[in-house]
């Protein structure tokens, strides 16, 4: 087996506009909003991956440690010779506990920053070279489609980080459903979903003490300048997390700190002082909740995973 990484264009051209008219949207809106997808540009996905070795920031190494300790069983539940897909692969650290026990013949990283991806599954493919790895440049938050040829006895989809969060319930019903849909049958799903808990674990994930959150958030004010030549001031601006129990999510903001105004494309949008960018849900789902969501979905969930302090889960789902 060769180490090269096959590559699949799935992105096309669209990047630039569409982040382009999602922003105008979006400031256009009240309150206004920006999907957390436009993070991750080279920066913010360096950041993310800052962000996730944060001492706060509880859930890349809680789901780590669980995939280690759940590895075999996992194994077992998908069997050998899989195709293994994951969806927002970033620096396809985490699939690495699974390889080994999992052995699967191909992996797919899909992703939507697009050096990052081939970067990750460059070395991916140099350390396993017993598998065949491909990468897709894809949205899988608009539509999942396997690239012609990428094929496998069974499909597992693997979703960690609980990026699932960053839909409302009732989108990752629809995703899940979606993602169903795409699967040939017999696949199966294995998705980390972070647990709702005390407040005071949640917020502090959000807002690390050495600042990573914060200028990842920040990242995207300097991505408007930077990619689209907007006029903005980030220094204006500061992050703001917190949780909302209603709602059992952590809602991010960036919040205008004085009366100003952002120049994009000759559009003028105006901030009040206090008034507030929305930047991200994150989603937290008792263990049931989520269960009772991807029964929705039309999945059977077969087993779920926990540490001890029940900070985080991983849901083995059969399609
Ligand atoms: C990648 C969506 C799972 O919600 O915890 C981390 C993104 N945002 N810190 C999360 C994020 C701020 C992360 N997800």
């Amino acid at each position: 087996m060769s180490t090269a990484v096959r590559f699949h264009d799935q992105h096309g051209e669209e990047t630039e506009s569409s982040f382009r008219d999602d922003v105008i949207a979006g400031l256009g809106r009240f309150p206004k909003a920006l999907s957390p997808k436009y993070f991750y540009d080279e920066r913010g996905s360096l950041l993310f991956d800052a962000i996730c070795r944060q001492p706060e920031y509880y859930l890349t190494r809680t789901e780590e440690g669980i995939l280690a300790a759940a590895a075999e069983e996992i194994a077992a539940l998908v069997g050998p010779e899989s195709l293994l897909v994951e969806l927002g692969s970033g620096a396809s650290r985490k699939v690495r506990l699974l390889l080994e026990a999992m052995r699967p013949t191909r992996y797919l990283g899909v992703d939507i920053s697009r050096d990052f991806l081939l970067q990750s599954t460059r070395h991916l493919a140099a350390d396993y070279p017993w598998l065949e790895v491909h990468a897709a440049w894809a949205d899988f938050s608009q539509r999942l489609h396997l690239p012609a040829g990428v094929d496998g006895r069974r499909v597992v989809a693997f979703f960690p980080g609980s990026s699932i969060g960053n839909f409302a319930p009732a989108e990752a019903e629809a995703f899940l459903a979606e993602l169903h849909r795409a699967l040939p049958p017999g696949s199966g799903v294995l998705i980390g979903v972070d647990l709702v808990k005390d407040r005071a674990i949640l917020e502090a994930a959000y807002n690390d003490a050495a600042g990573v959150t914060a200028a990842f958030n920040l990242n995207l004010l300097e991505r408007m300048r930077r990619e689209l030549g907007a006029s903005v001031e980030p220094g204006r601006f500061r992050h703001r997390a917190f949780f909302d129990t209603q709602a059992s999510r952590i809602e991010m903001h960036l919040v205008s700190e004085c009366r100003q105004t952002l120049v994009l494309d000759q559009q003028r949008f105006e901030f009040a002082p206090g008034e507030t960018l929305h930047t991200e849900n994150s989603c937290k789902y008792a263990r049931d909740d989520f269960q009772a969501l991807a029964r929705r979905a039309g999945y059977r969930p077969r087993a779920v995973w926990s540490d001890d302090d029940e900070l985080f889960s991983v849901h083995y789902l059969a399609s």
